[in-house]
C-alpha cells in the first residue's frame, strides 16, 4: 500500500451507519444486538461456538467443544458430521429442494441452473465416479479446472467421501501444478479440456499433461469437456468425466465423518520458496463459513448472491462453495472475464438475475474506476443491497467509488478481513449493526479476539501501527500445514509467542476499528494474489543466467501491489532488453501468468548487511522511487547503493 493511502487512511473520518431499513430487517438488528452477542461470546467461547454448530447437521454430537494444546486445536470433537451433506442433502427434505443452488454464466453467454436436487444428483454421482477408480477416505485428490459447476460437483464429491480435495487455481502453470500435486501427493487429479477467458481458451489439459510428465502419484485424470478444444487423452489414465458419469448410479450416502476429518488442503505462498499446503477440517470450517455467510452478508432466504471470485482460492472455497450451499442460498458463479465482450459484463449480470449481495475485490474495483462510471451506469443495479471486498487494503476513494456508482448510495459495504489459514472471515461490520469507515475492516465477528501488538506481544495504543494477531483459536483455522506441522508452529504460533501472527500489520483507531496495513513479511499482495517474494526469486535463479535476485513489491495503482526483482547476472551474460523479457516469461512458466515482475533491473550487485543479508527494506524504497533511503549504517558496500540509483536513471 502506498503512502499516500496511508496517509489518507489516517485522515479518514467518514463514518457511515447502516440506515434503519437495513437494520430493522437485518439478522443482526443493531449496536446493542452486536455487543451483546460478542459478550457472550467472550465470556463462554465454547458455548457460543457449540450454539451456532449446532444449527447444522452432526450424524453424531462432539463431546467436547474445544480441545486447545497450543498450537493444535480440535473442534467438536468425537462429533460426525458431513459438510456435503449439510450443503445438500440438508435443504433435500425442505422447499429449497426445487431452488436454484449454482446459478452459472458461462463467457460465451450459456446459462446453467442447477437446483439443490439437481446438484446432489450430480455429486453423488460424481463421488461414485471417483469410488469407482478406486479412491478412499483419506485420499488426495488435485482438481484444475475453470470456473464451471463441475468443479464444486467434485469438490462436494470428494468431501462426501472423505477425500481431501486440492484445488489448484487455473492460472498456475504446469511446473506450479506439478509441485503442488507432489507435494499433497494425490493418486487422482480433475480437470477440463480447457476454460474460456477474454474471448479465447485457456488450454488447462495441456498444463496438467507437462505437470504429470513429473507427478507419479496420479494414476488417474477425469476431464470434463468444456471447450471442445482438441487434447491428448493418455490410454488408461485418462477418462472423459462424461463417459464415467454416464454410468455412474446417483445413489452416495455421505460418510459420517469425525469433525476434524480433513477437508482440503490449499497452497498459498509464504516467506519461503515453497508454498504451503494450508489444512482445514471439517466441523469447525463449516461453522465458521456457515456463519459469516449468513451474519456478514446479510444473507436471506430470497437472495440472490454472487462472489465474483475464482474457486481456485480460498475467497470461491468459502464463499460461493461452503457457506452459501450450507445456508441453501442461490450462489452465481460466472465462468469469464469482467471486460469480455465489454467492461459491463459484472453489471449486465447483476442486473439480468438481479443480484442482491455482491462481492468482490478491490482491485477489481479500481479497475472498474479507470474503466470509466457509465460502464455501471447503462445497468438497473437497483436489485443490490449488500456489497462486500475482500483481498486488500481498500482506498477510501475506491470505497466510495463503490458506494455510489455501485451501491447507489444505498447499500452498507462490509470490508472483509481473513486470510486462506483463516477459513472464513474473523473482520468485518456486522451490516445491520456496524457503522463503517472507508477502508478500515472495523471490528472483530463475536468469538474473535484480534489485537495490535509490539513483537513481544504487548498491546499498542490506538493508532499505533503493530502486529495484527489474533489471541484464541476460532473454529475455521487451519489445523497444520500438510506434512509439516513443525513449519505450521513456527510461522503462526512462534513469531509471537502464545497468539497466532497474521503476517499483517496494522492500527486500531480510537472506536477500536481495525485498519489493516498490509503484510509485513515478505509477502506481496498483487491484485488480492498472494504472493512470495521467494518463490519469484527462486523462479529467477532457476533461469542459467542468473547469478541472485530480490525481489520487492512497490505502490501499484490497479493492483495494489506491483513486483520489481533485482537481478545479477552470471559471468558472460550481458544485460539485454530482450532478456528482461525473457525473464518474465520465465516467471510466468515457473509460477503463472499472474507472477510475472513488472520490471527487472538488473544490476552488478544487491546490497547487503555484513552479515549478508539482501536490505530488503532499500530496495523496496528504491523500487517505489522513494527520495530517502532508510538507515544503511550496516550496509556492506556502500558503493552498491550508488550504481543502484545511477542504473535508475
Ligand atoms: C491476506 C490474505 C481472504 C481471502 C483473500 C486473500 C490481505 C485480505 C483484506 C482486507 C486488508 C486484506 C491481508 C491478508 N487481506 N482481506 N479486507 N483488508 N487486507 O486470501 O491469499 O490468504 O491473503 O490478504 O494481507 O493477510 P490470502
Amino acid at each position: 500500500m502506498s503512502e499516500k493511502n496511508i496517509e489518507s487512511l489516517l485522515k479518514e473520518k467518514r463514518v457511515f451507519p447502516p440506515s434503519a431499513a437495513f437494520s430493522s430487517q437485518a439478522h443482526i438488528k443493531g449496536l446493542d444486538a452486536y455487543e451483546e452477542i460478542s459478550r457472550k461470546a467472550l465470556e463462554d467461547p465454547e458455548g457460543y461456538w457449540a450454539g451456532i454448530a449446532s444449527e447444522l447437521h452432526w450424524f453424531e454430537p462432539w463431546k467436547t467443544v474445544l480441545e486447545w494444546e497450543l498450537p493444535f486445536s480440535k473442534w467438536f470433537v468425537g462429533g460426525k458430521t458431513n459438510i456435503s451433506f449439510n450443503c445438500l442433502d440438508r435443504h433435500l427434505g425442505t422447499p429449497r429442494k426445487n431452488k436454484i443452488a449454482i446459478l452459472w454464466e458461462g463467457e460465451p453467454g450459456e446459462v446453467r441452473a442447477l437446483s439443490y436436487q439437481m446438484l446432489h444428483h450430480e455429486v453423488c454421482k460424481f463421488a461414485n465416479v471417483l469410488k469407482s477408480f478406486g479412491l478412499q477416505k483419506g485420499d488426495r485428490a488435485t482438481i484444475y479446472m475453470g470456473m464451471v459447476p463441475e468443479l464444486p460437483v467434485a469438490m462436494l464429491a470428494c468431501a462426501r467421501m472423505g477425500v481431501m480435495h486440492n484445488v489448484v487455481f487455473g492460472g498456475f502453470s504446469a511446473e506450479a501444478l506439478r509441485d503442488r500435486v507432489n507435494d499433497s501427493q494425490s493418486r487422482m487429479l480433475i480437470t477440463a479440456d480447457g476454460g474460456y477467458r477474454r474471448g479465447t481458451t485457456i488450454a488447462l489439459k495441456k498444463s496438467v499433461d507437462d505437470a504429470l510428465a513429473g507427478a507419479p502419484s496420479v494414476e488417474k485424470v477425469i476431464v470434463y469437456k468444456r471447450t471442445g478444444d482438441p487434447i491428448n487423452m493418455v490410454a488408461g489414465r485418462d477418462v472423459w468425466w462424461h463417459e464415467a458419469m454416464a454410468v455412474a448410479s446417483a445413489d452416495f450416502p455421505a460418510e459420517a465423518l469425525d469433525s476434524e476429518h480433513p477437508l482440503f488442503m490449499l497452497y498459498t505462498s509464504g516467506t519461503t520458496g515453497k508454498p504451503k499446503g494450508v489444512v482445514h477440517t471439517t466441523g469447525g470450517y463449516m461453522t465458521g463459513t456457515y456463519l459469516t455467510t449468513k451474519w456478514v452478508f446479510d444473507l436471506k432466504e430470497e437472495d440472490t448472491y454472487w462472489c465474483t471470485a475464482d474457486i481456485g482460492w480460498v475467497t470461491g472455497h468459502s464463499y460461493i462453495v461452503y457457506g452459501p450451499l450450507l445456508n441453501g442460498a442461490t450462489s452465481v458463479m460466472y465462468e469469464g472475464a469482467p471486460n469480455f465482450p465489454e467492461p459491463d459484463r459484472f453489471w449486465s449480470i447483476i442486473e439480468k438475475y438481479r443480484i442482491n449481495i455482491f462481492y468482490t475485490a478491490p482491485t477489481a474495483i479500481r479497475t472498474f474506476v479507470k474503466w470509466g462510471d457509465q460502464w455501471p451506469a447503462k445497468h438497473d443495479l437497483s436489485s443490490l443491497r449488500l456489497l462486500g471486498t475482500v483481498g486488500e487494503p481498500i482506498n477510501p476513494e475506491a470505497w466510495m467509488w463503490y458506494r455510489k456508482n455501485i451501491g447507489g448510495d444505498r447499500c452498507p459495504i462490509v470490508d472483509t478481513w481473513w486470510q486462506t489459514e483463516t477459513g472464513s472471515i474473523l473482520i468485518s461490520p456486522v451490516p445491520g449493526a456496524v457503522p463503517t469507515k472507508p477502508g478500515s475492516a472495523t471490528r472483530p465477528l463475536p468469538g474473535i479476539v484480534a489485537d495490535v501488538v509490539d513483537r513481544q506481544g504487548n498491546p499498542v495504543g490506538p493508532n499505533q501501527g503493530g502486529f495484527l494477531v489474533l489471541r484464541r483459536p476460532w473454529p475455521s483455522m487451519l489445523r497444520t500445514i500438510y506434512g509439516d506441522p513443525e513449519r505450521y508452529h513456527r510461522q503462526y504460533w512462534s513469531e509471537i509467542p502464545g497468539m497466532y501472527f497474521t503476517g499483517d500489520g496494522a492500527r486500531r483507531d480510537e472506536d477500536g476499528y481495525f485498519w489493516i496495513m498490509g503484510r509485513i513479511d515478505d509477502v506481496i499482495n498483487v491484485s488480492g494474489h498472494r504472493i512470495g517474494t521467494m518463490e519469484v526469486e527462486s523462479a529467477l535463479v532457476s533461469h542459467p543466467t542468473v547469478a541472485e535476485s530480490a525481489v520487492v513489491g512497490r505502490p501499484d495503482d490497479l493492483k495494489g501491489q506491483g513486483i520489481v526483482a533485482f537481478v545479477t547476472l552470471s559471468a558472460g551474460n550481458q544485460a539485454l532488453p530482450a532478456l528482461k523479457e525473457e525473464l518474465k516469461i520465465h516467471v510466468g512458466k515457473s509460477i503463472g501468468s499472474f507472477a510475472k515482475p513488472d520490471e527487472i533491473r538488473f544490476t552488478d550487485s544487491l546490497p547487503k548487511t555484513r552479515s549478508g543479508k539482501i536490505m530488503r527494506r532499500l530496495l523496496r524504497d528504491l523500487a517505489s522511487g522513494a527520495k530517502t533511503v532508510g538507515d544503511t549504517t550496516t550496509l556492506e558496500d556502500f558503493s552498491v547503493l550508488a550504481k543502484l540509483r545511477e542504473e535508475e536513471e
